[in-house]
Order: structure tokens, then sequence, then C-alpha cells
């Protein structure tokens, strides 16, 4: 029978900066408990959602993974200040702000993998990409809790929470279980490095 597995593509963040990151959020968890956290060991960027993937498609889009990565450079991943998704009164994703080191940007490289992505049979994301982190998701949050947890947010606005070089891109599965997703990471892509 084959195997079906969800998978992503997205930049790991080194160890040291998940728990960093997960001290420096520790304000917005106690503003906010009825968000669902994730937690500090599954902390990554994602750079695109692929899903339902047949275990036997794996090799086939880490090869096309590969050939992008290969087109781009490492780059400075810089984490700051904090934000929600749809709005702070009604908050689904909490998230950290991600800004890429020299002025660049993330999305010329998302671009490049939804094109290679859609010939694997992955249509291309119609919304524009907008680099975030994602630390919790939240479903009908109490107003309370969305007030102070956009208090908590205001008082990180502009703090600088860290950084790193991101020299790989990964493609992950995610396996869900009741205690919250595991990811795996299947393949890295190495990114060219800086002249
Ligand atoms: P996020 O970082 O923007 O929250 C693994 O599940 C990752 O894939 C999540 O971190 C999430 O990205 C993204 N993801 C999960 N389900 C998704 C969906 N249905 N559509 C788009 N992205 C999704």
């Amino acid at each position: 029978m084959s195997v079906v597995l969800r998978c992503f593509i997205a930049i790991e963040l080194p160890e040291a900066l998940k728990a960093a990151l997960h001290e420096a959020a520790a304000p917005l968890r106690a503003a906010a408990p009825g968000i669902k956290w994730v937690r500090p060991d599954s902390l990554h960027l994602t750079l695109k959602f692929l899903g339902s993937t047949p275990e036997e498609r794996v090799g086939a889009i880490g090869s096309a993974l590969s050939e992008v990565a290969a087109r781009h450079r490492h780059f400075e991943v810089r984490l700051s200040g904090a934000g929600a998704f749809p709005s702070l009164r009604a908050p689904r994703v909490v998230w950290l702000g991600v800004s890429i080191g020299g002025g660049g940007e993330l999305a010329p490289m998302v671009s490049d993998i939804e094109a290679a992505m859609e010939p694997l049979g992955y249509p291309r994301e119609t919304r524009p990409y907008s680099a975030h982190l994602t630390l919790g998701r939240a479903r009908d949050l109490r107003p309370v809790e969305a007030r102070k947890l956009a208090e908590a947010m205001e008082a990180m606005k502009d703090k600088v929470l860290g950084g790193f070089e991101s020299r790989e891109i990964s493609l992950m599965s995610s396996e869900l279980s009741p205690g919250g997703a595991r990811y795996k990471a299947l393949h890295k892509a190495p990114l060219e490095p800086q002249p």
C-alpha cells in the first residue's frame, strides 16, 4: 500500500535559536494560554506547504529542491517583533517577524520553489508570500486574552530576537498527533555559499 506523507518546504532553525525564541515569547504565552503554542523544537520558517505527498514522490521533490537551492545563496534570517494573522483583535496565527539581512527578500526563492513544484503536482500559491515564523495557532480566542496578547506584542514590537545564517532549505514531513505535529527533515538542499 502506498504511504502518503504530509509535506512542506521550510528553513529549519538552529537549536539554540529555538530555545532563545521560546524564552523571548514567554510573555505572549503568559498573556494567552488559550493559544495552541508550537513546541520549541518544532519552530520553523515555512516556504511552501505541499500537503499530501505519496512517499515515492519524495525523491523527485528533493532533486527539484536541490536544483532551486543551487541557484540561491546563503542568507541571514533576522527575527524581530511579533504579530498575528488575520488581525490582533481576532488572532488565528501568532508569529514572529522575519526579515532577511542586507535588505534581501525570501519571495524570489519562494517563487522559484513554486515554479519547481508545479510540474510535480503542487499548484502555485495564489496569495503573495509573507515571511513569518508561526509561534501558535488559535481558534475563537477569548477577547480578554486577545487584548493581553496584543499588549504583550506591542511591548516587543521592535525587539530584535535573534538571527542565523541559512545554508539550506529542507523538505519536511509533518505527522499529526494529539500532542501536536512532529516534523522530520526528509531532504536537505544546500544553498550556494556567498562568494
Ligand atoms: P505556517 O508556518 O505559515 O504556519 C507545517 O504544517 C507548516 O505548513 C505549518 O507551519 C504551516 O505554515 C504550513 N501549513 C500547514 N497547513 C497548511 C495549509 N493547509 N495551507 C498552507 N500552509 C499550511
